[in-house]
């Protein structure tokens, strides 16, 4: 049994970590056939694409996905502790497993992602939740198959959590959700350290892949008819930082840009290491989609430095306008966090004066959520619950109506998609435009998932847009 441990998980040194090929154990190859596996993904889109290596460990074990827990012989839970919200959520679905479990003595549940990094979540689990069969941390996914055949040989919990990164494993088998955009992890961990947020201790240190390996997987993608790929860290801009002296997101992304791929996107993106070479490259290459994701948080510049952000809301703005200013009708989202401790009404007025003057093609709001274990769980917070709620309402307000303003603006003009399927109301496709906007739209030849196609817009709402195929 491993727990995880905070401290440790907070400590980062210059170690150097191997690259190692990751190898199944031919002993549990398929030793499983015939089982069902459930799984269910919380949290980012690191995450969503950790799910593809689990889903294909468990099928290296035999097992087959199903879409329902019910039907399931071992249930997944890939967990994120971003927000007090996924808590919860993830807590709600052991609740209901538990009740099934008792119906279905046989059922195997098993917990991996950020939540099992959490050392006050691993002694809820040893605690209270003594039906949950195996704990695997974000660092070891490669020893998943073996902690969950030594679960279910012994039938007793096995716990595997290390508290720092450990080597970096290369070769994880994937099946990827769908067979025209891929994630391709570039980065992982974080080392900003902002002082709200959990990833640095469940994510661990910065630690980029090879420039080698990440364009390997790039060729392979492109061989197999992939049409987009979405670069992946918690902090992109720092790739190659920790491997190369003279090798970072802009030179990588250019490389990938001369490649036949017709989309590439990267996220996220935070505004700390946004090199001037990078914007060049973004505007430069035309399968770069002009979509950049920018988080803010806070146009505060008391907040943004109680929050550790290391920019000024003035050199943000000067980051934002270069790139306003150099990519060609570049869409620009970010996050923003209200209710942060030390928050009071004027500097929750500066953040909507910086929305006001960025006027986002999309923003994710969230009211602050204490983090335990993060340093400003340890500031004063003065402000209401209530207070806070009325904030977001406020902000929600004002970001949307530049989404539908920005959205009116593309009335009438040719979009570029990426066909995603069938909408819900089935009589119109759906998919992405450059600037990953959603696309409603009617076509009358059939068109199947993956197809680039252009189409003129005919209405705008808040979130979406309406058109038809040209
Ligand atoms: N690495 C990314 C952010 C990843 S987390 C970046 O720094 O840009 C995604 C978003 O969740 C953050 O941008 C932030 O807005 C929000 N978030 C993170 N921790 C939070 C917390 N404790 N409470 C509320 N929102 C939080
Ligand atoms: Fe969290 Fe900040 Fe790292 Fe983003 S950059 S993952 S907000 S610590
Ligand atoms: Fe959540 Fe972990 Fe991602 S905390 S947002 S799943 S890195």
């Amino acid at each position: 049994m491993r727990i995880p441990d905070y401290n440790e998980a907070r400590t980062r040194d210059k170690r150097e970590y191997k690259r190692l090929d990751f190898k199944l154990d031919k002993e549990v190859l398929n030793k499983y056939s015939g089982k069902k596996y459930f799984i269910k993904t919380y949290g980012c889109q690191m995450n969503e694409h950790d799910s593809e290596n689990i889903s294909a460990l468990l099928e290296k074990l035999g097992f087959t996905r199903v879409d329902n827990y019910l039907d399931a012989d071992l249930v997944l839970l890939n967990t994120c502790s971003i927000r007090e919200n996924a808590h919860n959520k993830a807590f709600g679905m052991l609740g209901r497993l538990k009740h099934l479990k008792l119906e279905k003595k046989d059922l195997i549940i098993g917990l991996t992602g950020c939540m099992a990094q959490e050392t006050l979540v691993v002694e809820e689990i040893l605690r209270d939740y003594k039906f949950v069969n195996f704990v695997c941390g974000t660092h070891n996914l490669n020893e998943l198959p073996r902690i969950i055949d030594k679960s279910i040989e012994s039938n007793k919990q096995q716990i595997e959590v290390y508290s720092r990164e450990g080597d970096l494993y290369e070769g994880l088998p994937v099946v990827r959700t769908n067979n025209y955009k891929a994630y391709v992890n570039i980065i992982y961990g974080c080392d900003k350290f902002c002082t709200y947020c959990i990833v640095p201790y469940t994510r661990g240190r910065e630690r980029s892949r090879l420039k080698e390996d990440i364009l390997a997987e790039v060729d392979e993608l492109i061989k197999d008819g992939y049409k987009e790929i979405t670069l992946l860290g918690q902090n992109v801009n720092a790739y190659g930082k920790d491997l190369y002296e003279d090798y970072n997101l802009g030179d990588l992304l250019e490389e990938i840009a001369k490649k036949d791929i017709p989309r590439i996107r990267f996220m996220t993106s935070h505004p700390w290491d946004f090199t001037d070479k990078m914007i060049e490259v973004i505007g430069k290459y035309k399968n770069i989609m002009p979509s950049v994701h920018l988080p803010v948080q806070s146009g505060s510049n008391k907040v943004l430095k109680l929050m550790g952000r290391r920019y000024t809301r003035e050199s943000y703005l000067e980051l934002f306008h270069k790139i306003k200013d150099t990519v060609k009708d570049v869409a620009i989202s970010t996050d923003i966090i209200v209710g942060f401790p030390g928050e009071e009404e004027s500097d929750f007025l500066d953040t909507l004066s910086l929305v006001e003057e960025c006027k986002y093609d999309n923003a994710f709001t969230f009211i602050f959520s204490e983090r335990v274990g993060t340093p400003a769980c340890k500031l004063k917070d003065n402000t209401s619950l209530e207070e806070k709620e009325e904030r977001l309402q406020r902000l929600n307000e004002v970001v949307n109506r530049y989404f539908l303003e920005n959205n009116k603006k593309l009335e009438g003009t040719v979009l570029n998609v990426l066909v995603e399927g069938v909408s819900e109301k089935k009589d119109m496709y759906y998919g992405y435009s450059e600037t990953n906007k959603l696309i409603n739209f009617t076509s009358d030849s059939i068109l199947k998932p993956g197809d680039l196609v252009d189409v003129e817009i005919t209405s705008a709402k808040t979130w979406s847009l309406d058109g038809r195929i040209k």
